[in-house]
């Protein structure tokens, strides 16, 4: 949710189905890739996993490559 430019959070727009940056305009797909402003790169992913009493635990200290994630 961290903007690549400089570190803004990013925001999302149901009514885009985008995120938004709202520091300089970066804006970014459903999937994380970067399509306008000056973002140089994608949204980090992060692994994600579920625990055994269901709930979804998300590590952001490991950040999953966005062509793996694309294959699951
Ligand atoms: S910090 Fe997001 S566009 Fe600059």
């Amino acid at each position: 949710m961290v903007c690549q430019h400089l570190g803004c959070a990013v925001e999302f727009s149901k009514e885009k189905n985008i995120y938004e940056c709202p520091c300089h305009g970066s804006k970014y797909y459903r999937n994380g890739v970067n399509f306008a402003g000056p973002a140089p790169r994608p949204l980090n992913h992060f692994e994600i996993v579920l625990d055994d009493s269901g709930k979804l635990i998300v590590d952001t200290s490991k950040i999953v490559p966005l062509e793996t994630e694309l294959v699951v």
